[in-house]
């Protein structure tokens, strides 16, 4: 569907996309903890039963840089809320995604500490590294550009597409990171001590939970991209200044590049909203 559907059918599209999205995140966390609780035995940052500190690490990846992540991406789009709140919800929302990606990195080096095994040895180790220095970097980044002490309205302007391009690619990297770890972690299992039966429940769960997660990112991201110009739809009252301005794209309406659509067209309401509010406030 290109840019000439309803706005009534774009909104309905884009909330499926959204709803879908969500759904997978529930799903995620609730396989994760099966696994985790069930299979493995529980979750503990302090025990004598070191795995039990291990098992802290994917269901804080899951739910820190993937699904709180996920669901502050999506925030712009899917509360009835005012910009402002919105805005608050998706910072929120990354602050605790960051602490929980901080603090299950963290268990897992607590893990292989007490458990006398070498750090970082991993490409997944070291991808999952790069994964949360970006995003506690694209957060601090935010932060003082659109939200204190808040750049220039030129310079969030210039700066908001980046900030989208880069924070879905960091969050894509996530979900890769997660892949890594779950196939190394079933890997290990399959070998000795526990020697895991190849086509078991406990495999088969694992492998499932990382289908969803990758299912969950492509989500993510086909709600949040403009791939069809559904994000017209979602601010019914300025559609046609949107519309106007993703014609204006080099792709033309809607294309694999419009994530930079919506910010672009948003873009002038940095400049706009001051002078319509009658102050030299901030927009984002
Ligand atoms: C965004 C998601 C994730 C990130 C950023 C991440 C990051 C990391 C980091 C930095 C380490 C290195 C710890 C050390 O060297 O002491 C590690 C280890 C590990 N992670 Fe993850 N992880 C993620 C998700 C997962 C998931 C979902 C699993 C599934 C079980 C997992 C399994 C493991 C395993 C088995 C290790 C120990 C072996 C190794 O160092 O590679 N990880 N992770
Ligand atoms: C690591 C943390 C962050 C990531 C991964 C991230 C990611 C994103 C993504 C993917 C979008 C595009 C959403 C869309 O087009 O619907 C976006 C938009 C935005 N983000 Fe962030 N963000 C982060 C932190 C922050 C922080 C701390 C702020 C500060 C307030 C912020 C402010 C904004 C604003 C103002 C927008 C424009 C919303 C719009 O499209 O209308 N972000 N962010």
């Amino acid at each position: 569907m290109k840019g000439g559907a309803a706005p009534a059918s774009n909104k309905a599209a884009m909330d499926a996309r959204t709803l879908v999205a969500h759904v997978l995140a529930v799903a995620a966390i609730v396989l994760v903890l099966l696994w985790c609780i069930h299979f493995r035995g529980g979750l503990a940052l302090r025990s004598q039963d070191k795995p039990l500190i291990f098992n802290v690490h994917p269901v804080l990846m899951v739910l820190g840089p993937i699904v709180l992540a996920g669901e502050a991406i999506l925030s712009y789009r899917s509360l009835p809320l005012a910009r402002d709140a919105r805005k608050k919800v998706h910072l929120a929302l990354h602050a605790a995604g960051l602490a929980g990606g901080v603090l299950g990195v963290y268990a897992v080096f607590k893990f292989h500490v007490e458990s006398g095994i070498p750090n970082l040895y991993s490409l997944h180790s070291w991808v999952g590294i790069a994964t949360v220095t970006l995003y506690g970097l694209q957060w601090t980044a935010g932060f003082l550009t659109y939200f204190f002490p808040g750049a220039s309205p030129t310079t969030r302007r210039r700066t908001l597409p980046w900030h989208a391009v880069f924070g879905l690619l960091i969050f894509v990297l996530a979900v890769g990171t997660a892949q890594l770890g779950f196939l190394e972690k079933l890997t290990f299992m399959q070998g000795q001590p526990l020697r895991l039966p190849k086509y078991g429940a406990e495999a088969l769960l694992i492998n499932f939970t990382a289908v969803v997660v990758l299912l969950l990112g492509v989500a993510v991201v086909l709600a949040t991209v403009n791939i069809d110009g559904t994000r017209e739809g979602e601010l019914p009252q300025r559609q046609r200044r949107e519309r106007s301005c993703m014609d204006g794209q080099p792709g033309g309406k809607g294309g694999a590049s419009a994530v930079a659509a919506p910010s672009r067209c948003m873009d002038e309401r940095v400049e706009e909203e001051p002078r319509r509010r009658g102050r030299r406030g901030k927009r984002w």
